[in-house]
């Protein structure tokens, strides 16, 4: 009997260990061998080709993580991000947003927006968590660009009419996201005239 009880406690606790450990796992990500910063951003430059290939969950959890590890004022956070993978959806965008034809091909967008009932900035911060999306597109071997939602009325009108958006909640921009069906080379684009030393 004694022995029973000690097997049952035994089982309880490996349980428990076990459950704690997935617990951590799952907000802890191992993004593997780290890339330079600095080579990822001079490596980035806008994509608007894509392979027939879907982007990996965990993929799209990194980018999601990167956008909302960006800074914002007070550090009030406004962002709202939109996962679209369905087809009629990328179609009803790429239809209706002048400059975003290429969504009929991506596999994915990541639709950035701001609620403007938590920052009257909102389009700050959320620039900055686009960035960071981008950024960790590169990072991870896919191509994306940013696309323009705000500020055009017309083509907030269109993102919000087909992701349901509440009144509150603003499109910044449509990142279509995939693997580079085209491999450009990155731009240089530093420029000795734009920097100004001690005064302008
Ligand atoms: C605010 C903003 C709006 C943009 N809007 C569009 C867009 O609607 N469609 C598009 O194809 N690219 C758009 N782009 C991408 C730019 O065209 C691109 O970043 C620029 O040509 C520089 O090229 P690079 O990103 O390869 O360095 C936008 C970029 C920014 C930052």
């Amino acid at each position: 009997m004694k022995k029973i009880i000690i097997c049952s406690w035994a089982i309880i606790v490996i349980l428990s260990l076990a459950i704690v450990k997935l617990t951590c796992m799952e907000t802890t990500v191992d993004y593997g061998a780290p890339k330079g910063a600095l080579e990822v951003i001079a490596a980035r430059r806008s994509v608007r080709k894509y392979l027939e290939k879907p982007v990996e969950n965990e993929k799209v959890l990194a980018m999601l993580r990167a956008g909302m590890a960006a800074p914002s004022g007070k550090d009030l956070r406004p962002w709202e991000f939109v996962m679209v993978t369905e087809s009629v959806v990328l179609q009803a965008m790429a239809a209706g947003l002048p400059y975003a034809k290429m969504l009929a091909g991506a596999p994915l967008a990541i639709v950035v927006c701001g609620d403007t009932a938590r920052s009257a900035y909102w389009y700050l911060d959320c620039s900055a968590a686009a960035q960071n999306v981008l950024l960790a597109a590169e990072a991870q071997g896919l191509g994306a660009v940013w696309t323009a939602a705000y500020p055009y009325d017309d083509r907030v009108a269109v993102v919000r009419e087909a992701l349901h958006l509440p009144e509150n909640v603003v499109p910044l921009c449509v990142i279509p996201v995939g693997y580079p069906a085209t491999n450009a080379a990155p731009k240089d684009k530093f420029n000795f005239a734009k920097v100004h030393h001690e005064r302008y």
